[in-house]
């Protein structure tokens, strides 16, 4: 069985996507694949009550407990390798990654950004893209590695810009088409085996 194993830090509407899609995709036939954990380095993250409903193993590793990143993405390998995870991915994991950590998951760990990468990349995106006068926005699923939000594209999703927009109007009309994007950027990637 290929493990999925899904981080997150908040709400985990990204992770409740592709929890659904695993379902409904029937990934375990299909690909011999299943979302194995879900962690989060927020013990509060309300998407850790929806992972365990479903059956799912949870745990969180708070980053405050931890004196340094190495320290905690350590600790955080550590929960993710009893899964022995095929794929691990971020969605809505609000904390930087260490290099080792990167390099320890290298090939096998992807993230979901709310901008079309290269543009974009860190943080308030869709205030940036509204201030700069872009006509389309949108979201990107990418490998991670050492540089922020700058790994290959493995897949993304467009949306216009409307003139009323306002940061939330968009994030809200962007994180719509993420619900579809990451879902569809891992079965392409379970697909290619
Ligand atoms: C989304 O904007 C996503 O692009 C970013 O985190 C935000 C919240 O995601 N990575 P989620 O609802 O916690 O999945």
């Amino acid at each position: 069985m290929k493990n999925i194993v899904i981080l997150i830090s908040g709400e985990g509407s990204n992770m409740a996507a592709i929890v659904r899609a695993a379902e409904q995709g029937r990934w375990a036939e299909r690909f011999g694949a299943r979302v194995a954990a879900v962690l989060s380095n927020r013990p509060e993250a309300a998407g850790l009550a929806f992972a365990r409903e479903r059956g799912i193993a949870t745990a969180a590793i708070s980053h405050k407990d931890f004196a340094t990143r190495e320290a905690f993405d350590a600790a955080l390998a550590a929960a993710i390798e009893p899964h022995a995870p095929a794929l691990v991915v971020l969605a809505g994991f609000m904390r930087i990654l260490t290099p080792g950590f990167v390099e320890r998951y290298a090939g096998r760990l992807i993230n979901i950004h709310p901008s079309l990468l290269p543009a974009f990349p860190g943080l308030n995106t869709h205030q940036r893209a509204i201030e700069a006068g872009c006509r389309v926005a949108g979201a990107t699923v990418h490998q991670v590695t050492v540089e922020l939000d700058h790994g290959p594209i493995l897949d993304q999703a467009v949306v216009p810009v409307l003139a009323d927009d306002t940061p939330a109007t968009l994030a809200d009309r962007v994180l719509t088409q993420e619900h579809r994007l990451y879902p569809r950027a891992i079965e392409g990637w379970l697909r290619r085996g």
